[in-house]
């Protein structure tokens, strides 16, 4: 084979999958594709694998089902789990959602079980998915220096998760259907911690949890969920691109602090 040839055209798939959008490599080690082993001879196929295989030019079958199937056994799993242990161990066996494929790591949750505020966030980005811990990226320290002005910290009083525990490719925002089949392990996460309060950052987790978007009017007033106090806030990732937003996020921080100090008005 003409190796010049070879180089480029591996050169040229490597061009689109950066135009596709693919910005880093997932293997753990490198792959040198001039060093690939040749395949063994296959077999013949079998009637049974000839009537599966894929027709040329047609949508990838799914695997698995992504619809209200999917749901239905999100609900079946999460509500079986009795602890939070469980819970994970049901996550990271829930096979329906694509996301989980292109993840490296299961972001479950961060903190103290049991804290008295629950902070719910978005989707894990780069360095979650690299860590395997929620809020550990840049957003995650502007999170952390938000409930210091408090006097909340994630060592001693406050438990964190995310709506999805995979982190989606390039960032993007959920699908409607990932929040759906995702929704019932957040409830049950929530009603397993157990906490006083719970706080959903940014316009994803108030559609997971409230079932409606509009952070800038949901914000600033108590909502209820699955029979626990909630307070949308502005996302961090946000309000690192947005310092008008501080104000706001600032008095929504006093709120917590109010509650966790007087109780309910
Ligand atoms: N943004 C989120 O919503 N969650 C994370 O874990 C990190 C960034």
């Amino acid at each position: 084979m003409d190796s010049a040839l070879d180089f480029h055209a591996l050169r040229a798939l490597l061009q689109w999958q950066v135009e596709l959008g693919v910005d880093e490599a997932i293997g753990d080690v490198p792959v040198d594709r001039y060093d690939v082993p040749a395949a063994p001879e296959a077999a013949a196929p079998s009637p049974a694998s000839v009537s599966a295989a894929p027709v040329p030019g047609a949508a990838p079958a799914r695997a698995v089902d992504q619809g209200a199937d999917a749901v239905d056994a999100a609900r079946r799993v999460a509500g079986a789990a009795q602890d939070l242990d469980a819970l994970r161990a049901a996550l990271a066996a829930y096979e329906h959602c694509d996301l989980k494929r292109g993840a490296r790591n299961l972001v479950f949750a961060d903190g103290v079980a049991g804290a008295r505020v629950m902070i719910i966030g978005e989707a894990p980005g780069r360095d979650e998915d690299r860590e395997g811990r929620p809020f550990v990226g840049r957003a995650g320290q502007m999170l952390d220096r938000m409930l210091g002005a408090i006097g909340l910290s994630r060592a001693e009083s406050v438990y964190i998760t995310n709506v999805l525990p995979w982190r989606p490719p390039q960032n993007a925002d959920p699908k409607p259907d990932e929040i759906d089949m995702m929704r019932p392990f957040v409830q049950r996460h929530v009603e397993l911690a157990g906490p006083e309060i719970v706080i959903v950052m940014g316009n994803i987790s108030c559609q997971a949890v409230l079932g409606a978007r509009g952070i800038t009017k949901l914000r600033g007033a108590w909502h209820e969920a699955w029979g626990k106090p909630v307070l949308p806030m502005f996302h961090p990732a946000y309000l690192l691109r947005t310092s008008a937003a501080k104000r706001a996020a600032w008095a929504d921080l006093l709120m917590v602090q109010a509650r966790l100090r007087d109780g309910a008005e």
